[in-house]
């Protein structure tokens, strides 16, 4: 009795495996990827986690101890568009169901100056633009045939509010680079929406709301989430899309705005 209950229960996991959706995520090794990352694993799904290291990040190493099954660890930095290239070419036959375009950068915000009018730094400018906004768009067009291959069928990149033009609320002092970058991949995303949805290829902007994340600190000011309460937000959103969402943005609460 006792084996054939262990045996039922061993293939009910071989087909959960068998049938696990997959979803791979950028600059997965910390904050708002890493807890993406968790929560798919979390959910039985196969990630593959993604980062710009010379060596695995001990974050996605103690990911993929917890699920060894699931969880694969891959270099890629967006801003390399050899490795871009070569990891699609690796992992070629392998249907993506969910591409979540994450990896960016902020800047320092206790060091607004070089985002700021008056002290800009100039040289930060392409930086920025070759990680938040090109990194995004090379992405989705390298593995946009793992995409259509799956079965849900879906782009998401971790934008900001503070990238779009009707933005009123609070944001950092200055955010020149930050802000015109998200705006471009922002851009980006409608583009893309556009021409994939004679596919059925559902692409969306998300904002996570203000995260606090390791880089941060200590630091602590109204209005900051925790990653949990954010990433299941979106995941939230993100089950929810259906292809007339494509080229919409939403917030991590499921509100849903112009951009
Ligand atoms: N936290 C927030 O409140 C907030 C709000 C709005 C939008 N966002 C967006 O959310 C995304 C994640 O940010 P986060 O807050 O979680 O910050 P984070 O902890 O700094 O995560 C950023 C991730 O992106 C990676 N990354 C940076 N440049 C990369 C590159 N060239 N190639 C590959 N990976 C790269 C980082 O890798 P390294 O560790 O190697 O640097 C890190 O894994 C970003 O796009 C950010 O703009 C965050």
């Amino acid at each position: 009795m006792r084996l054939t209950l262990l045996a039922a229960a061993l293939a009910v996991f071989v087909t959960s495996t068998a049938d696990a959706k997959t979803v791979l995520i950028t600059g997965s090794n910390s904050g708002i990827g890493l807890e993406f990352a968790k929560q798919y694993a979390a959910k039985g799904w196969d990630v593959v986690t993604t980062h710009r290291r010379d060596t695995a990040p001990e974050s996605l190493s103690t990911l993929k101890n917890a699920y060894p099954d699931q969880v694969r660890i891959e270099t890629m930095d967006v801003t390399n568009f050899d490795q871009i290239d070569s990891l699609a070419a690796k992992l070629e036959g392998t249907a993506i169901d969910l591409l979540i375009s994450n990896a960016g950068i902020t800047g320092d915000f206790r060091n607004p100056a070089p985002q700021s009018f008056g002290t800009l730094d100039y040289e930060q400018w392409e930086n920025f633009m070759r990680i938040n906004a090109l990194g995004g768009l090379k992405i989705a067009e390298a593995f946009t045939g793992h995409v259509k291959a799956s079965e849900d069928k879906t782009i998401v990149s971790i934008s900001s509010l503070a990238g779009t033009f009707g933005f009123k609320g609070p944001t950092m002092p200055g955010g020149y680079w930050y802000r015109a970058s998200k705006a471009t991949l922002n851009m980006y995303i409608k583009i893309i929406a556009s021409d994939l949805k004679k596919d059925g290829v559902i692409v969306a902007s998300l904002s996570p709301g203000q995260v606090k994340v390791e880089k941060m600190g200590n630091v602590s000011f109204p209005g900051l989430i925790e990653p949990d309460v954010s990433i299941s937000g979106m995941i939230s959103v993100i089950e929810g899309l259906t292809i007339e969402d494509t080229g919409t943005m939403f917030s991590h609460d499921g509100s849903r705005h112009a951009f």
